[in-house]
Formats: C-alpha cells, sequence, structure tokens
C-alpha cells in the first residue's frame, strides 16, 4: 500500500492522542484512508520528557522544527500547539514549505483565519479544522457539507467542555468551583490558560468560526459579546434548579431578517431540553436550517482521544485528497459578500432571572416592580425566599423570571434596581432559554 508521510506539531494532551491512534491503529487507519498513515516526525519542545506512548520509534521525536520543514517526504502535518505565537508562525511556516495541515487550534483560526487561509490558498495548500470546534463532533463537516441545501437559521451550543464539566461537577456533586477547574485541567479538557474556557473566550472563538461557517459572517470573537463563569454562585444553580432550570454556557447564534445575534453567556435552560441534558465535559449544538428543520448533535467537546478522533479524520480526509475539493470549493475566509447584518446585542431579545438580596420591609417589592414596569418588563414569576438561619434576617433573596424584553431593557432596569438603598449590591442577572 502507499505511503502518505505524516507530522505531529506539539505533544501535548490532542497530539500525544493522535500518535496513539496512527500507531496503535494504523492498519485500520489505511484501510479508511487507502494509504498508510506513516508517522514521520513529532516536534516536542522537550525531549526528555515522557509522552506516555508505548511504540514510538526511535528518531521520531524531534525539538527541531527544520527536521519537519525540510523533509520533502512529509505531507500532512498535524499542527496541535495552542495559542497564537508561536503557532500562526509555524503552521505559515509549514504551509511554505508545500504540508497541508490539520489544526485544533481554534484560537489561532478565530483570529488569523483570513490570513492563514489566504497564504493557503495561494499556494494551493490546504488547512482541516474539524476539532476547532465540538471536539470529536463532527459539526464542521455537517454545516460546510450536510446543510449546504439549507440557510441555516439558528445555531445554540454548548461549546466549552472545561466550563461544563466545571458547571455540572458544581451541581451534581457540590464541588466548589476551583476544585472543579483543578480536575478539569488534570483530566485534559483545559487550554493551557483556562481563564479562556471560563470566561467564555473559547466559546466564543468557536461560535467566530461556526458563524463564518453557517452564516458566511466574518467577526473579531472580541466582538462577541460574551459572558463566563465568573459572576453567578451555586446559589443561581440552586435557585434555578428550584425553578425547572440547569444553568449552561450557551453560545448563540440567531438569524432573524437577515439580522444575525451572536454571543456567549450563561444561560437559565428549561429541564429536560437537550441542552439542559449536557454533562461533564460534552458538547451539544442544535442547528436549525429552513429545509433539515432541527438538529442535534452531541458528543465529548474536550479530552484527548475524542479531540484526537476528528484530528485523525482530518488528516485521512487530506491524505485521501477530499480535503482539497472541500478546501477549494468552500472559499473560508474569502473576500466574498455577505448580506448579514450583525444585530447589536442591547437590541437581542430575551427572558431574564434577576436575583437581588434586597431589605425585607415593606414597600420594597412595589419599588423593585414599579422599576420593571417603568421599562416596560413584564415579571413572569417572582419568588421570595426566607433568610437562611446562617445569614442576615433582614434581608432576603428575591428572584424575579422577566417575560421577553430587550438586552438593554433589561441591563437599564436591573441598574436601577440594584441602585436602590433596599437593594444589596450584588445583584445579578441571566439570559434564559425555554429551548
Ligand atoms: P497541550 O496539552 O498544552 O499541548 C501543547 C503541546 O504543544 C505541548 O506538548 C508543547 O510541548 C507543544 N508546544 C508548544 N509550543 C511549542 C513549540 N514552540 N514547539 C514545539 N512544541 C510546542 O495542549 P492540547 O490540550 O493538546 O491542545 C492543543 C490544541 O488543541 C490547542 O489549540 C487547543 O485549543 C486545541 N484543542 C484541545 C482540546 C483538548 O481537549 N485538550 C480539544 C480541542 C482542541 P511540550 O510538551 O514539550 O511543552
Ligand atoms: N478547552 C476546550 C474546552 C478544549 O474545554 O472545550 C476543546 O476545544
Amino acid at each position: 500500500m502507499e505511503k502518505t508521510h505524516v507530522a505531529i506539531v506539539g505533544m501535548g494532551t490532542v497530539g500525544s492522542g493522535v500518535a496513539r491512534l496512527l500507531l496503535d491503529h494504523g492498519d485500520r487507519l489505511a484501510r479508511h484512508a487507502g494509504r498508510v498513515l506513516w508517522l514521520n516526525k513529532a516536534l516536542v519542545r522537550d525531549l526528555s520528557k515522557d509522552r506516555g506512548i508505548s511504540g514510538l520509534p526511535a528518531g521520531v521525536l524531534t525539538d527541531n522544527l527544520q527536521e519537519i520543514l525540510e523533509n520533502p517526504q512529509i505531507q500532512v502535518v498535524a499542527h496541535l500547539i495552542g495559542g497564537i505565537e508561536p503557532a500562526r508562525t509555524i503552521m505559515l511556516k509549514l504551509l511554505e514549505s508545500g504540508k497541508d495541515v490539520v489544526t485544533a487550534n481554534k484560537a489561532l483560526l478565530a483570529q488569523h483565519g483570513e490570513e492563514l487561509f489566504d497564504r493557503a490558498r495561494s499556494l494551493g495548500r490546504t488547512i482541516a479544522f474539524e476539532a476547532s470546534v465540538g471536539g470529536g463532533i463532527p459539526i464542521i463537516a455537517n454545516i460546510t457539507q450536510c446543510f449546504t441545501a439549507n440557510q441555516i437559521i439558528s445555531l445554540r451550543g454548548i461549546l466549552n467542555g472545561t466550563s461544563n464539566f466545571i458547571l455540572t461537577q458544581m451541581s451534581e456533586k457540590g464541588l466548589d468551583y476551583n476544585r472543579a477547574l483543578e480536575i478539569a485541567q488534570n483530566m485534559g479538557y483545559a487550554e493551557a490558560d483556562p481563564a479562556m474556557d471560563v470566561d467564555g473566550s473559547d466559546a466564543a472563538q468557536k461560535l467566530a468560526i461556526l458563524a463564518h461557517l453557517a452564516f458566511g459572517v466574518r467577526i473579531d470573537w472580541k466582538d462577541i459579546q460574551r459572558h463566563g463563569l465568573e459572576a453567578f454562585t451555586i446559589e443561581d444553580i440552586r435557585y434555578a434548579e428550584k425553578l425547572g432550570y440547569r444553568i449552561r454556557l450557551l453560545a448563540t447564534a440567531q438569524l432573524i431578517d437577515d439580522n444575525l445575534e451572536l454571543h456567549v453567556s450563561p444561560t437559565l435552560i428549561r429541564n429536560g431540553r437537550p441542552l439542559a441534558e449536557v454533562r461533564g465535559p460534552y458538547n451539544a449544538i442544535t442547528i436549525v436550517g429552513d429545509a433539515v428543520g432541527d438538529m442535534f448533535f452531541h458528543g465529548q467537546g474536550a479530552g484527548q482521544m475524542p479531540t484526537a478522533s476528528a484530528v485523525v479524520a482530518d488528516m485521512i480526509d487530506t491524505a485521501a485528497g477530499r480535503t482539497d475539493i472541500t478546501f477549494r470549493r468552500l472559499q473560508l475566509w474569502s473576500d466574498r459578500q455577505c448580506e448579514i447584518e450583525l444585530t447589536p446585542y442591547a437590541r437581542t431579545l430575551g427572558r431574564y432571572y434577576m436575583r437581588y438580596l434586597v431589605a425585607d420591609e415593606p414597600g420594597v417589592l412595589s419599588q423593585i416592580t414599579g422599576i420593571l414596569g417603568n421599562y416596560r418588563i413584564s415579571i413572569s414569576s417572582i419568588i421570595q425566599h426566607e433568610p437562611a438561619e446562617s445569614s442576615d434576617p433582614s434581608k432576603v433573596p428575591l428572584i424575579i423570571m422577566t417575560h421577553v424584553c430587550t438586552e438593554a431593557d433589561a441591563s437599564k432596569a436591573h441598574e436601577a434596581i440594584g441602585q436602590l438603598s433596599s437593594v444589596d449590591s450584588r445583584c445579578f442577572k441571566l439570559r434564559v432559554s425555554e429551548g
């Protein structure tokens, strides 16, 4: 059988998983690719570090990128280092030395997709990136190949495995936030800088990539309004449960009359809805297409082998020549015109959960409902709890669920309520989703 020589750049969590698949399941991969994928080189920074891979042939590991760039046998490279630099420079060098690239680095694509894709196109090379969104879930292939008969109308997803793992560990096992994050890091789910996972940045980068593929919009991920797990507490998780909801970090792209709203925020999702049931490092995406209707994708969005599964599938597609066809046809990150306008975040519509700690005195409730009324916000439910035995008896938690209103009105009303002398400054608001 013919051989395609491949290399791996970066042998961390994902790179080591890719090496394991190539070395332990070479026969299976050869059957699927119609050729042998031969691991020729694997680049690391530290040659002495144990990579936990048995059967890595002598001479494969190198700390010298030139050994890959200058080796004309190597055709396909899995680029599996994170962050922006030196990842960007290395990817450009790989393309310039004639290699086709497979990557899982969404931060790099979300920030420099245009430059990298232009360069690949001008050099006649390809970049495949299934693993950059949703880990093992084949969402890129579905959007770019299977849904091409559709106008996608909405795309809503849990796109960060680390934050979903933290949320479920907190709510189901009662772990505190820091302990849950530590486990996610040990399991290999988190980014080298986990701040990106928990502040909504990683999900926004993935949403920017999906929005480009599904709607043709090119948006700087930093312009996507995003909130992370930093502000709410375990009490909010418990109040949400009592109301029949779960909190999930939800990325939303919703098309209404050629206007697209994009945001990432912790959101209350009604129990029993598919996205509310997503646990641990799993990701899920619901897509609505005008012809196909609703689709739901669910799978492990972070972790070594699920991500390696997507990377190796892309390596097989590249070796077999399929990527070349899709890459050329899709014209990703090219200058094609897009009719879709982005909806300013303040104008997006939604329901809200608002939580306050208020003085247990006559008239407070009417002040608060008065402010909501002034902003034309209708209340769907209101719950006032008795103070916990251990807490200040003069203050009581108040939870308000609103009907649909604009983000601008919800924010202004929430701010005005927070300024009342009878309301503690530690107040909080979250989006609510029924679907
Ligand atoms: P990781 O465990 O931190 O591994 C990164 C590897 O890159 C390390 O082995 C490091 O080498 C190597 N590296 C960094 N700079 C290098 C350089 N200049 N030259 C050579 N090697 C270099 O990261 P990961 O979790 O595997 O993630 C890799 C990429 O996949 C990231 O873009 C990430 O966002 C993405 N991703 C990860 C997951 C996941 O579940 N982990 C899922 C989907 C996508 P040393 O080991 O020698 O330090
Ligand atoms: N750190 C990312 C996550 C890896 O937790 O989802 C997958 O992209």
